[in-house]
């Protein structure tokens, strides 16, 4: 019951096939903010190279533990915790944000997680093609901040025509 709650979050298709396909690139630890029901974790595994580790971190117990079940045989590392927790294991060579509330963390954190080179993967945005980037007719911030923060290189790409998706890649 509790992950069929968490399915109504689940990363779409796009998402997970472009998650998939950025995860193929990397080695290292790839952490995920948000681990829901599990969909974007298993996009991100497998896409991943064998030898790359995969850590998800998920605040809801039911949801957290209904994962850790669900992976038990797979090579997914599932943390009932807070995203900060992830600390531990950091520096990653990619980290999927996939919270609603991920939007108002604190950026420099986030940051500090990731190796240079590597990839901060943020979600659910609504495409704008106009600059700067509006949402519901306001300046979308969030994604102004990160597309002119000289020390990424970012790039806002529409996964669908009603979702768009930010990676910024550490120099
Ligand atoms: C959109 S859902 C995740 C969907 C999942 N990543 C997927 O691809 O299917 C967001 C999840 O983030 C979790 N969450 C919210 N705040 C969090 C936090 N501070 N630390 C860890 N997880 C958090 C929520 O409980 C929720 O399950």
């Amino acid at each position: 019951m509790s992950l069929e709650r968490g399915y109504v979050q689940a990363s779409r298709t796009e998402t997970g096939r472009l998650l998939a396909t950025l995860a193929a690139t990397r080695s290292g630890t790839i952490a995920e903010c948000g681990t829901g029901c599990g969909v974007g974790a298993a996009w991100l595994r497998s896409g991943a190279p064998k030898e790359t580790r995969v850590i998800t971190a998920e605040l809801d117990p039911e949801l957290a533990h209904g994962v850790m079940d669900m992976f038990a045989d797979d090579d997914i590392d599932v943390m009932h915790a807070n995203w900060t927790s992830l600390a531990e294991h950091a520096p990653f060579s990619l980290i999927f944000l996939d919270a609603q509330s991920a939007k108002s963390w604190p950026r420099e954190e986030i940051i500090e997680l990731v190796e240079t080179g590597g990839m901060i993967v943020l979600d659910d945005f609504t495409p704008c093609p106009s600059w700067p980037p509006l949402d519901r007719g306001r300046v979308d911030t969030l994604r102004l901040e990160w597309l002119s923060d000289d020390r990424f290189t970012t790039v806002d790409v529409m996964v669908a025509e009603d979702t768009s998706v930010i990676i910024a890649v550490k120099r």
